[in-house]
């Protein structure tokens, strides 16, 4: 039977819940939250939409972890979103005591598991998650690749007037001021961005991509986005539970692709049953390579910082 649990049933979490449901691709999708009743409720409305979406996914809501218990997959939704004016950092101290604890309990409960972090500061969580749970880097991972590159199809699709199904976009680097939208990777039916779009419009695209998460949480006032994130967290649940693995830039320990070691930073890979089975070296163009050195900087620089909070760590616990 196979089995994914996501911690946390807020916006993300029970998104991600009913999109995976949905997709019929496991047995078994447990929410976990400390507010009592809400993934009970939620497990509910999601178990009886099943007649009408017509799919057998069992869904369980719970407080605890005991039916997590051997999961596959565990999902790490769990953890404050921003507020409007905030920045993903200043959710760092609360959000790191928060994944620091349900990692314990995660990697006590299924000590197979393939874990998917979303919890932000996105790159310091999942360094977070790896460091707490003990499990070999490349069964952890963190998901904002697929989401700054969706919003970075958005974007050029909008600006070049074609449908969003004729582009192709990558951002790699951090889930922050240090993302790395990769315009030289970028493709609009088939032809390279540069010979499409005019550079200082790939410079504003460039510049929406980076503060995607930010609109969205001004025009909301209260949360974060939601949708386009699960769809993006469930891309590579699909990857690792579905059979085949995908080529997807995700949130993984770098040794020393690009330059780079040692460090949680979004970066191509092949995502498949074991989690990050290979990152791969794409061509960069100078700027982009030493832009996303300059964010390995940035998350490193942080994670001093990650280890000097209390509660947080594996001592922490
Ligand atoms: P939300 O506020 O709707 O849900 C968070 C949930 O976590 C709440 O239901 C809360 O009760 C639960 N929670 C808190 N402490 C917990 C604990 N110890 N154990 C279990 N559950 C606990 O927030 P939302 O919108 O679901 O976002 C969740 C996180 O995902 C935030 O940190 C947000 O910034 C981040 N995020 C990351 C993205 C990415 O691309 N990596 C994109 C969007 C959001
Ligand atoms: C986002 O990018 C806030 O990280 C969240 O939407």
């Amino acid at each position: 039977m196979s089995k994914v649990t996501v911690v946390g049933a807020g916006r993300y979490g029970s998104t991600a819940a009913q999109r995976l449901s949905e997709m019929g691709l496991v047995d078994e999708v447990v929410i976990t939250d400390v507010v009592e009743g809400l993934p009970q409720g939620l497990a509910l409305d999601m178990n009886q939409s099943r007649y009408l979406e017509r799919h057998a996914t069992r869904v369980v809501g719970t407080n605890g972890y005991e039916e997590t218990e051997g999961s596959d997959l565990v999902l790490i939704t769990a953890g404050l979103p921003r507020k409007p004016g905030m920045s993903r950092m200043d959710l760092l101290a609360a959000n790191a005591r928060i994944v620091s604890a349900v990692t314990a309990q995660v990697a006590a409960t299924s000590p197979e598991a393939v874990l998917i972090v979303v919890t932000n500061p996105l790159d310091h969580m999942t360094t977070l998650a790896a460091e707490v749970s003990g499990f070999p880097r490349r069964r952890v991972m963190g998901q904002a690749g697929n989401l700054d590159s969706a919003r970075l199809a958005h974007f050029i699709a909008e600006a070049a007037g074609v449908d969003i199904l004729e582009v192709e976009a990558v951002t790699l680097g951090s889930h922050g001021e240090t993302m790395v939208p990769v315009p030289s990777l970028c493709r609009v039916r088939g032809r390279p961005l540069s010979q499409v779009l005019p550079a200082a419009v790939i410079a504003r695209v460039v510049e929406r991509t980076r503060e995607g998460g930010a609109e969205i949480v001004g025009l909301l006032k209260s949360g974060s986005a939601f949708y386009a994130p699960s769809s993006a967290a469930v891309k590579m649940i699909q990857a690792v539970l579905g059979g085949r693995g995908q080529v997807m830039p995700v949130c993984a320990w770098t040794g020393g692709q690009y330059g780079i070691s040692g460090v949680y930073l979004g970066v191509p890979a092949w995502i498949g049953q074991g989690g990050v089975e290979e990152i791969l070296e794409l061509p960069l163009t100078d700027t982009e390579l030493q832009e996303l050195r300059a964010a390995a900087a940035a998350v490193a620089r942080f994670a001093d910082e990650l280890h000097s909070l209390e509660g947080a760590g594996p001592q922490g616990g």
